[in-house]
């Protein structure tokens, strides 16, 4: 049985990815990039500033923008993000999540929370569920953020547990590399993992004791 399991939260605790899909898509209109939800799966897991590289390079306008302008561009999204998170509550949980935490918590199994986000504490709080947590990725301190090994070896450190004693858990792509960098087992939710899962519904304790 594993003795611990590290969680990534947009997309995989909550349904977040679907606003930071909209507060970066009303500010690429802005300055007149359009795209969808297809390209969108290209950001997931990625950093905020490496987010508005990619959408820039949909026009190639990364080299019409100073740094300053970037960072105001991204401060922008951010504080649109910010304003669709703030109604979020425990109802906002994605299917099955209260439940594992509840059965983890009960079996002691120790959790820890690898996000690339710098909100993450903020909807942790937002989702009342910040005490179920033995550790949490300060992402503002990781060097490397996803598909980098990093933020994922950092909760590891965190738990003080070894790779083969933890599961990593993940809805993006560069989650899961960033997971199996660190020689983790994967747990991919509508992404491919070692473990492939279509819903959080499926993600129950019962399943974590046969891996
Ligand atoms: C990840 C999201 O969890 O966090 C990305 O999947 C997001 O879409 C990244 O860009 C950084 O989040 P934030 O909240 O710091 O802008
Ligand atoms: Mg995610």
């Amino acid at each position: 049985m594993i003795k611990g399991i590290i969680f990534d939260l947009d997309g995989v605790i909550t349904d977040t990815a679907h606003y930071h899909f909209i507060a970066w898509q009303n500010l690429a209109k802005e300055i007149g990039i359009e795209f969808d939800e297809v390209f969108n799966e290209t950001l997931k897991g990625v950093s905020r500033m490496e987010s508005l590289e990619r959408i820039l390079k949909l026009k190639n306008l990364n080299d019409k923008y100073t740094i300053e302008e970037k960072e105001a561009l991204a401060h922008k999204k951010n504080e649109a993000y910010k304003k669709l998170i703030n109604n979020i509550t425990s109802k906002d949980l994605l299917p099955g999540i209260k439940t594992l935490l509840d059965d983890l918590k009960a079996n002691n199994i120790k959790i820890a929370l690898a996000s690339a986000s710098k909100n993450a504490l903020s909807i942790l709080n937002h989702l009342n569920i910040t005490s179920y947590f033995d550790y949490i990725v300060d992402a503002s301190k990781i060097a490397n953020s996803k598909p980098a090994p990093d933020t994922f070896l950092d909760a590891l450190n965190g738990l003080n547990l070894k790779a083969d004693e933890v599961i990593g858990v993940e809805d993006a792509n560069a989650g899961i590399e960033s997971i199996k960098a660190c020689n983790i087992k994967s747990i991919g939710i509508n992404v491919k993992g070692d473990i492939s899962l279509n819903s959080t519904k499926e993600l129950t304790f019962d399943l974590l004791k046969t891996i």
